[in-house]
């Protein structure tokens, strides 16, 4: 089985994703530092020197080298799912499941304004409530990709343990 993690920037897939893989004995793949690996660049430096559009084509190209791994958890960006087909490709995987980890605006507005440097689509944003502001959008934008996943788990106001179980109750 193949495991994709999708969500917001800030929903928990890297964090939860690695606890999962470790419990399910599964290898794991961060899709970020993957593509940073494989273009030797930051994800901030992609955008910075090379621009978005850039970064979403090599995140198109490096999704078909990560779609078909046997018991192997992805973590992947919070755009990956929401350009080109890319969706659709993840949903087309035989033998996989794709977990939405749902959060709220607040929550991720929490979770996401100290670390915004970071991440080169929110580090220019100053205040809070541009930062929500920003995530009430986007989120709208990109939620009938998210929602089109095998799975949704909503994980306001809960700990990363019981996120994994309610997956795994979910998986079994
Ligand atoms: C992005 C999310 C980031 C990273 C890039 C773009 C997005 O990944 O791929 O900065 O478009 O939402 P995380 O969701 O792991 O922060």
């Amino acid at each position: 089985m193949t495991l994709f993690l999708i969500g917001y920037m800030g929903s928990g897939k890297s964090l939860i994703g690695q606890k999962l893989a470790e419990v399910l004995g599964y290898d794991y793949i961060d899709f970020d530092d993957y593509i940073s690996q494989q273009e030797g660049l930051s994800i901030s430096d992609i955008f910075k020197t090379k621009g978005e559009i850039y970064f979403r084509k090599a995140e198109y190209k490096y999704l078909q080298n990560v779609l078909n791994l046997n018991d192997t958890l992805v973590s992947l960006g919070g755009g990956t799912p929401c350009y080109g087909n890319n969706m659709q490709s993840l949903l087309d995987v035989d033998s996989s499941m794709t977990i939405y980890l749902k959060a709220s605006i607040p929550t991720l507005t929490g979770r996401l304004f100290d670390e915004r440097s970071q991440r080169p689509l929110i580090a220019h944003l100053e205040s809070k409530a541009e930062l929500s502001e920003f995530i009430g959008k986007h989120l709208f934008e990109r939620a009938p990709f998210y929602e089109q996943a095998s799975m949704t788990i909503s994980t306001n106001g809960k700990g990363v343990d019981q996120i994994i179980e309610e997956i795994l109750l979910q998986l079994y």
